[in-house]
């Protein structure tokens, strides 16, 4: 191949400067430039969208806390349980951070469900916006990931035997079932591998995927925009600069959700059952609130008819939430209008709360008065 002539060479790198354009973009000066460049929806962050916003939030909470956690965390079966109580009971401001860690999450799985609810009743899914909408299903699908491997590195009683449930539900899955099993643990006992596997999803494999989901599901948003509101109000077509409007209101979101969930923390300290004894089957594990509706439906289909309630229901929803903007073709802003659609999740979402309840009732008896 022919060199190009050594002034057209100069001629090439001075037009572009020292470095090339794409090395310039990196430069944090261009980065700023182009962050003060960028415009929103003048609601962004508002009072109706304050739950978008406060799931990020949550999510930089935990990744927070998660890393002051990891500082004195150890993977290992005979020194996790200690580590976990050195965290708790010695490191300083170490129960409010683990705390946080928490009660966050639960807050973030509450705040999600409630994201999808109003984004659904907005008729947020439909065109062209499915692609937000899809993003956002499969975030709801990663995050109970994250307390299934994370339920385990504390090496509680709880933690432990719930593992083997989930475990046992993961491996009646057909076909995939066992292997992921196997892939997992490592090996027939919970043990060491299994520790140190669940350890690296929770920590890093985990929570780069859900990086990558938020900054696609922002991507949509930022191309597709964002949904009036389904309350007649005048719509928000003003647009307001990114920095410093809606970073402001995120920070002072930020700001009250910190004082707010570490104040709760500080009353009502995380909990800490009893090292985990692998050789105790009398033990018996209590579901958590959002998968109790699971666990009933487990519950009733039993023998050969197990995967109606671990595989066929479990992935019929989720294959009808990811397909919604595909199978509703209403186009009308009014919820007259989508009557059906909203009829049919009604009944769904009851159907969901009344197994929950049975699940309650079955697990923790009735609240006493
Ligand atoms: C950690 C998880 C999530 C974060 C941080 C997040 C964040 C956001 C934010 C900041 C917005 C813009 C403001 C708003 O309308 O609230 C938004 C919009 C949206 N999100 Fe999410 N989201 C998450 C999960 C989900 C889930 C689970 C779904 C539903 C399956 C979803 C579906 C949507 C849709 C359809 C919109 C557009 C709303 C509109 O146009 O009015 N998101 N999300």
């Amino acid at each position: 191949m022919m060199k190009p002539p050594v002034s057209e060479i100069t001629a090439r790198t001075e037009s572009q400067g020292f470095y090339p354009n794409w090395m310039k973009t990196l430069a944090l000066e261009k980065t700023a430039a182009w962050i003060k460049k960028i415009e929103v929806a003048g609601d962004t962050c508002a009072w109706h969208r304050i739950v978008g916003c406060a799931l990020l939030v949550l999510v930089v909470l935990l990744f927070l806390s998660g890393a002051f956690l990891a500082f004195y965390y150890s993977p290992v079966p005979g020194a996790a349980y200690d580590s976990v109580d050195f965290t708790l009971f010695n490191a300083p401001f170490g129960s409010i951070i683990k705390g946080v860690h928490h009660y966050a999450w639960n807050i973030l799985l509450i705040l999600a469900i409630f994201h999808l609810a109003r984004t659904f009743i907005a008729g947020a899914y439909r065109k062209p916006r499915q692609l937000t909408w899809v993003s956002g299903v499969i975030i709801l699908v990663v995050l109970p990931l994250f307390i299934i491997t994370g339920d385990l590195l504390p090496w509680d009683q709880k933690g432990y035997w719930s593992t083997q449930v989930r475990l046992s539900i993961i491996a009646s899955v057909p076909f995939i079932g066992d292997m992921t099993v196997d892939l997992l643990r490592g090996g027939p006992l919970t043990g060491i591998v299994a520790l140190t596997r669940f350890y690296v999803l929770h920590i890093l494999f985990l929570p780069g995927l859900l990086i990558v989901l938020l900054a696609a599901h922002f991507h949509f948003i930022a191309q597709h925009g964002l949904a009036e509101r389904v309350l007649a109000r005048p719509a928000a077509v003003n647009r307001i600069p990114f920095w410093p409007r809606v970073i402001k209101r995120w920070l002072i979101l930020f700001i009250f959700s910190v004082a707010l969930i570490a104040l709760v923390s500080w009353y009502w300290p995380p909990p800490l059952g009893d090292p985990a004894d692998p050789t105790d089957s009398t033990y018996i594990p209590k579901p958590e609130w959002w998968v109790l509706f699971l666990n009933q439906l487990v519950a009733i289909f039993r023998g050969k008819w197990a995967i109606v309630g671990t595989t066929v229901i479990p992935g019929f929803l989720a294959a009808l939430l990811v397909t919604l903007p595909y199978l509703d073709r209403s186009s009308g802003s009014r919820l007259s209008q989508r009557k059906g659609v909203i009829i049919f999740a009604g009944v769904l979402a009851t159907v969901i709360i009344v197994l929950s309840m049975m699940g309650y009732l079955e697990h923790f008896g009735l609240p006493h008065a």
